[in-house]
């Protein structure tokens, strides 16, 4: 598989089989993944992955927080707080996308809240993981994260393992935090489900669209 092939073969999977991936094929995705750029070679990310035991632990203390009615408190404003025009009208559309897909008519605020609440229970991945950076970074050192974030997806792709990058998690930090290794002075901007897909999952079969080329590039000479 080379680049361009990974980069097309990509996608939200939100649907998993429980069978874990072996640890030495996670190291070796991140022992690569180490070489991504970064603005004068920061390299500010931090990837804190959370499995077995603890991954199960993890979710069930976010679910305390959940269920106690805490309400999502990131540190790091989520990626739908100032949408507008198209960029609001495209998450809706994603939204309804995503609901279509799963039966469920978009009035059915409790299914939508059911579907929504999967996210912290990492879509059933046996793996989750964290990706953190100090917390007094902002915007530009956000853009590294997001390099490290697909270089890992695609490396992830390649050895024909699924992913769900999640904004989602970044709303609970306190039990991250608690259970997951995460350097200290860092906050966690977003999340990644992991694992093997579970291909015959109705969740699977979302399929997102893209704009075309002439209105996300300009080429002028
Ligand atoms: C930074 C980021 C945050 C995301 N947050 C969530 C999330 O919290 N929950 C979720 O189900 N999907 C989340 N997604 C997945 C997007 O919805 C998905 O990437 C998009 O719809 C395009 O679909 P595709 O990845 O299948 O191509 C996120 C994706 C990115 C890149």
């Amino acid at each position: 598989m080379n680049v361009s092939d990974a980069v097309k073969a990509r996608r939200t999977i939100r649907g998993y089989l429980p069978d874990p991936i072996p640890d030495d094929v996670i190291h070796e995705i991140f022992e690569i993944a180490r070489h991504a750029p970064s603005n004068s070679n920061t390299q500010p990310w931090h990837f804190a992955v959370v499995s077995g035991n603890a991954r199960d632990r993890l979710q069930a203390a976010i679910f305390d927080e959940i269920n106690a009615g805490t309400k999502p408190y990131p540190t790091f404003p989520s990626g739908g707080v100032g949408l507008h025009g198209i960029y609001k009208e495209r998450r809706r559309a994603c939204g309804f996308g995503y609901y279509a897909t799963m039966g469920i008519d978009r009035q059915d605020m409790a299914a939508r809240n059911r579907l929504l609440l999967k996210n912290w229970e990492f879509f059933g991945a046996p793996h989750v993981g964290f990706l953190s950076m100090p917390e007094t970074m902002h915007r530009a050192n956000a853009v590294d994260l997001g390099i490290f974030l697909q270089t890992v997806m695609l490396l992830m792709t390649e050895r024909g393992i699924s992913s769900c990058p999640q904004g989602a998690l970044g709303s609970y930090p306190g039990p991250v935090k608690a259970i997951a290794d995460i350097p200290e002075g860092n906050a966690i901007l977003c999340g990644l489900s992991f694992g093997y897909a579970d291909e015959g999952a109705q969740i699977n079969e979302v399929r997102m669209s893209r704009e075309p080329l002439d209105t996300i590039a300009s080429f002028t000479s």
